[in-house]
């Protein structure tokens, strides 16, 4: 019954292949920008914070960063990359894949970390040091490189091949 409604599914999809390819990259641009910026952000809310006037109109950008551009560029990334998935040809255990999915959730780890951070900052709850925040911002920055070297180069693809006998 579910495989019955999957299949249906992908066949109402593959047509549109190219066209989700262009709404999930345009959806991973606007994600990933609000991941490289908020930290940034967040860097100056807790090193240049000192009026109550200058911290009220960073809770406002990160907030609005956050609920406007990021969460809904989060929720469109992984609809497009799972329709994506289900509509790929020859779908099978490809290693790139696997490393590319632990990257998607790590990103969402942070995603979700960072939630938490702007009601920190918002409501007066535990935050950090600018250091933090400054060095936590590599961290969206290497998992970006390794997921597109994963979705473009593909690697141990012949591995896997050679693996299964092809
Ligand atoms: C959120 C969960 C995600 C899922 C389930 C997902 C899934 C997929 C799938 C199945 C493809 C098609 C692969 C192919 O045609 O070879 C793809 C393509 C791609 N993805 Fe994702 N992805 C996700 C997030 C991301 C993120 C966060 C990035 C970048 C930081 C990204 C970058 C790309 C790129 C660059 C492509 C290649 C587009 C193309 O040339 O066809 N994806 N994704």
């Amino acid at each position: 019954m579910v495989l019955d409604v999957l299949h249906s599914f992908e066949a109402a999809i593959v047509p549109y292949y190219d066209l989700l390819r262009v709404f999930h990259i345009i959806s991973i641009i606007s994600w990933m920008a609000g991941l490289l910026y908020l930290p940034r952000l967040f860097v100056y809310h807790a090193e240049r914070g000192t009026t109550s006037e200058v911290r009220e109109t960073l809770s406002i950008m990160e907030w609005r960063l956050m609920n406007y551009i990021m969460h809904p560029a989060m929720a469109a990334s992984w609809l497009t990359g799972l329709a994506l998935l289900l509509a790929l040809p020859g779908w099978g255990p490809h290693l790139w894949m696997i490393v590319k999915a632990v990257g998607a959730v790590c990103l969402t780890g942070l995603h979700v970390y960072f939630a938490y951070q702007v009601r920190a900052f918002r409501k007066g709850g535990r935050t950090h040091s600018g250091r933090f925040y400054r060095i936590i911002n590599e961290v969206p920055t290497f998992l970006m490189i390794l997921i597109v070297v994963m979705a473009i180069l593909h690697p141990w693809d012949g591995v896997f091949a050679d693996l299964r006998g092809e």
